[in-house]
């Protein structure tokens, strides 16, 4: 049965920018993310405390994380790659930490610099100390579906490092269609293994809109009850490090999908395509979302 209630969480601050070529300043971030934060959504990731050497565009996130006015009804999340990047997130201020990896070793290696196997004793560690400090931890898998380097990745590959990260602590899991490859029947495929394994309710689906087909495979994965998506103002998007990345499934379109279905979010239309046409005007050319072009004003 589909869910009554949809979450989303806002990934635009992080994924959205990250693959811009045109860096965003630092006041303007700040006074987009604080028009997300009044759209209704309840989680925001606001940006990467990755090596700035690797996304320029972020490298002032410890600025935007203290710059930011908070809204208590938002948790602010931020993407954590290792304990360096812990303690700087901690800094700047956050409710919850992503830490990521790949199903595929080829992308892990080209993402963060290690092999999948040097990779889960360093999130371990950001687990530990994250929770420690009460932070709620969310374990990312990227290449889900398929590899830009590798092909084809079975549900066994991702199935291993879901149970590797929810044993070390993880309090869910993204699922992330880095290069949006996927169709409907490899969702189904995935979830079919994934539920068999997790609650619905640990489970993200995180899908980039590259062929068009994040909305039939969002619409796949309410069928099977999911209720938690990741999104992006416009679509804007795309992992510098996966080629062929685009932008994640649009916020904006999602939405146009879940309240069209009388499917609640407790997100306001209005508010998004507001703040989409603020960082649309910024970026200075026209954001991937089909909905927001029938918008007046874009
Ligand atoms: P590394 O080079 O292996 O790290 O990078 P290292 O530990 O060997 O250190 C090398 C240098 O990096 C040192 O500086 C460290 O201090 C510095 P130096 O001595 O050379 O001046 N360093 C750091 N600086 C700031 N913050 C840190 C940090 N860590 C080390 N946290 C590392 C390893 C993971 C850091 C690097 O590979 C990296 O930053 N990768 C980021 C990649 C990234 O952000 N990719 C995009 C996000 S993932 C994504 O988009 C997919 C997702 O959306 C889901 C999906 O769509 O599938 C999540
Ligand atoms: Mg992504």
């Amino acid at each position: 049965k589909r869910p009554d209630f949809v979450q989303l969480k806002e990934v635009g601050p992080r994924d959205g920018l990250q693959n811009e070529k045109q860096f965003i300043t630092t006041d303007d971030k700040v006074a987009w993310i604080d028009m997300l934060s009044n759209t209704g959504v309840t989680e925001i990731e606001y940006s990467s405390f990755v090596n700035p050497k690797w996304i320029p565009a972020l490298a002032d996130a410890k600025e935007v994380g203290k710059r930011i006015k908070r809204n208590p009804a938002v948790v602010y999340s931020a993407l954590v790659p290792n304990i360096r990047g812990l303690e700087n997130a901690l800094e700047a201020g956050i409710d919850g930490a992503s830490v990521f990896m790949s199903a595929s070793e080829t992308h892990n290696v080209k993402n963060i610099n290690k092999s999948i196997t040097e990779t889960y004793p360093v999130l371990k560690q950001v687990i530990d100390e994250a929770k420690k400090e009460k932070k709620k931890v969310t374990g990312y898998v990227s290449t889900v579906f398929e590899c830009p380097y590798e092909g084809k990745i079975t549900p066994t590959q991702v199935m291993q490092v879901c149970d590797q990260l929810i044993t070390s602590g993880v309090n869910d899991i993204s699922l992330g269609d880095t290069i949006g490859s996927a169709v409907p029947s490899q969702v189904e495929l995935l979830l079919d293994e994934i539920l068999k394994r997790f609650p619905k309710e640990k489970i993200i689906m995180h899908f980039h809109d590259t062929r068009g087909m994040a909305i039939a495979n969002i619409m796949t994965a309410l069928n099977y009850g999911i209720t938690r998506f990741d999104t992006s103002i416009g679509g804007l998007g795309g992992c510098p490090y996966a080629p062929g990345a685009a932008g994640n499934v649009a916020t904006n379109d999602v939405l146009y999908l879940l309240h069209g279905l009388g499917i609640s979010t407790g997100i306001q239309d209005k508010k998004v395509q507001e703040a989409s046409i603020f960082i649309q005007n910024k970026l200075g050319k026209k954001l991937p979302s089909r909905s927001l072009a029938y918008v007046e004003g874009t």
